[in-house]
């Protein structure tokens, strides 16, 4: 059985997802820890609801960014997991961290990269009348959010759009291709250049 580890740092609605997946046996695997920098998250209730050991590693107790993402690696490493996942994980992790977890380290960002990286995704989008926006599950390298894209889910921009009802959209097709993507890795011998797959999100009028 494949082992996950999830970091987190707040509501963990896409958490939620791979715990339903694997409690229903749509994924081979097991998520050995969830690991958030802020105490409050929520994603760490749905842990530890689901029986999932979780921790707390507060980056605000280190003194350097290097120094909490070499916590946190060790921290990692005790599980020695198959894929980690970025899960709404809100902290730039530096080189060496990244490095260390090269090639099984992914994230979910929410726009269609390359476009949109960094913060405020939905605003921009919208500012830039975009008629299409979305989410990309990609693998995380150094430079910020310009790892390969594994997959992408594509929604339409409506003309009445607010940053909150396309922040919606966007969550909902999080859902569908974050799982999906895990899945993809963990079970199909996928290569990189037939990445990233792209999903459409067909919305009828009363789930918009
Ligand atoms: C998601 O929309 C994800 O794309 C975004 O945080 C949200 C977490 O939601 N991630 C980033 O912006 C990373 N740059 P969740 O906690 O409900 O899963």
């Amino acid at each position: 059985m494949f082992k996950l580890v999830i970091l987190i740092s707040g509501y963990g609605s896409n958490l939620q997802q791979f715990i339903d997946h694997i409690e229903a046996g749509k994924i081979n695997a097991e998520i050995s820890a969830v690991i958030s920098n802020r105490a409050d998250a929520y994603g760490l209730k749905r842990a530890e609801k689901a029986g999932i050991p979780t921790l707390t590693l507060d980056h605000t107790q280190f003194s350097t960014r290097e120094a909490f993402d070499h916590a946190l690696a060790k921290e990692i490493d005790n599980y020695q997991p198959d894929l980690l996942i970025l899960s709404g994980f809100m902290r730039i992790l530096s080189d060496g961290f990244v490095k260390h977890f090269q090639d099984r380290l992914i994230n979910i960002h929410p726009s269609l990269l390359p476009k949109y990286k960094g913060l405020h995704t939905h605003k921009r989008a919208l500012q830039d009348k975009q008629s299409q926006h979305g989410a990309s599950v990609h693998f995380v390298i150094p430079e910020l959010d310009a790892g390969k894209v594994i997959m992408q889910g594509i929604v339409d921009v409506k003309v009445d759009d607010s940053e909150e009802t396309l922040a919606n959209r966007v969550h909902q097709i999080e859902h569908i291709i974050y799982p999906k993507a895990v899945k993809l890795l963990l079970e199909t011998q996928i290569s990189k250049e037939q990445m990233p797959v792209k999903i459409y999100l067909e919305m009828s009028a009363k789930q918009s």
